[in-house]
């Protein structure tokens, strides 16, 4: 009998919208009520490490996070294992003398170099790279879009981080699923200038988890079905636009903007929910002077689903930009010196 222990290891990175994914028509398949596109940042900085190995010797399937066990049972991750085994057992079945890997058990081991569950859209990075390790392990052929549709399985904005640089997850309209994918829109070398630092103003779990979020919102927001059917439509051409002419300033213009009506969405949903706080309104603010002073749109802030800062801006502005945040930023205790990274503290009254 086969007791060899097969293995593959992968990195995914982290991706942070900047026309945010928020509302499901299907919550089954996280099928979104409209189409998002994020910009994926630099694995140097913010990634999820995970290894994955299958052998007829393990007895169950398990799941480490940072270190501890998870639980393997929820449907986000069966969804992901029963995928991807249906496309290892299709390449078993064409060829014989494969071993048998889509009938062993799995044992997957995901570090993260930042906070989970802190906004920081760790479950992307998780879910995309657990399907990349899945996917090599079984030695499939598929492509990450291909891919994309199970990663958007287990948390629906990690299809957007099987690819590097500008990607769009277009909503796609099939009952099943099947065309609610992620594309490339641009690569990162497209535009090698863009950067992101990260105000991590907390790193705590966040109260309300997208997905009650997103049910909340879809249930009772009547300015969140504008959203859907007007705005983000319009906005995903215009920002598409924006990326390929490399134009800065509609980029950054269209990225505060749909952060700001996201939150407004959030608000609007009945009881309303908080992502931002105070040293977020003031880390809005202190960009919204930046640019003032620049007289054109240097930095863009953007908010997912808690009250971290992501702000966007070009490397010939990086002196200007973080030096201003600086001040707000000494003192605090952060995550060592990771460039893109700046652990927060803006204090009241800015
Ligand atoms: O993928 P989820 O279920 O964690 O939802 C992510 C939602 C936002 O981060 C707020 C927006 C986005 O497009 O990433």
């Amino acid at each position: 009998a086969d007791s060899k222990i097969y293995t593959a290891s992968t990195t995914a990175p982290v991706n942070i919208a900047v026309i945010k994914y928020w509302g499901k028509r299907d919550t089954k398949l996280n099928l979104p009520t409209n189409s998002s596109l994020s910009v994926t940042l630099s694995q140097s900085d913010l990634r999820t490490h995970t290894s994955a190995a299958c052998s007829s010797i393990f007895t169950e399937n398990r799941l480490y996070l940072n270190r501890e066990p998870q639980d393997v049972s929820g449907a986000r991750q069966q969804a992901c294992f029963r995928e991807l085994r249906v496309l290892r057992a299709a390449l078993e079945a064409a060829d014989p003398t494969l071993p048998k890997l889509s009938t062993y058990n799995v044992h997957i081991v995901s570090e993260n170099n930042f906070p989970t569950a802190a906004g920081l859209a760790s479950s992307a990075a998780g879910f995309a790279a657990l399907v990349r390790a899945l996917a090599d392990l079984y030695c499939l052929q598929n492509t990450p879009t291909e891919l994309s549709r199970i990663a958007r399985q287990g948390s629906g904005s990690a299809c957007r981080s099987l690819f590097g640089g500008y990607v769009a997850w277009e909503q796609g309209h099939a009952a099943d699923g099947s065309d609610s994918l992620a594309v490339q829109v641009a690569p990162a070398s497209h535009w090698p200038g863009m950067r992101a630092a990260i105000l991590v103003v907390s790193a705590a779990k966040k109260d309300v988890s997208s997905t009650s979020g997103m049910q909340a919102t879809v249930a009772t927001s009547g300015l969140f079905r504008h959203r859907a059917e007007v705005v983000v439509p319009a906005r995903m051409e215009a920002m598409k636009a924006a990326i390929q002419k490399r134009n800065f300033e509609a980029f950054a213009e269209l990225t505060m903007a749909d952060s700001n009506q996201f939150h407004a969405v959030c608000l609007d949903t009945l009881p309303p929910i908080f992502y931002l706080n105070d040293v977020s309104r003031a880390a809005i603010r202190v960009v919204e002077e930046i640019n003032r002073v620049a007289g054109k749109s240097i930095a863009a802030y953007t908010f997912d689903a808690g009250p971290n800062c992501v702000i966007y801006y070009e490397q010939e502005n990086e002196a200007a930009i973080l030096g201003v945040l600086k001040p707000y930023t000494s003192g605090v205790s952060g995550w060592g010196d990771r460039r893109e990274t700046v652990h927060a503290r803006i204090p009241e009254g800015f």
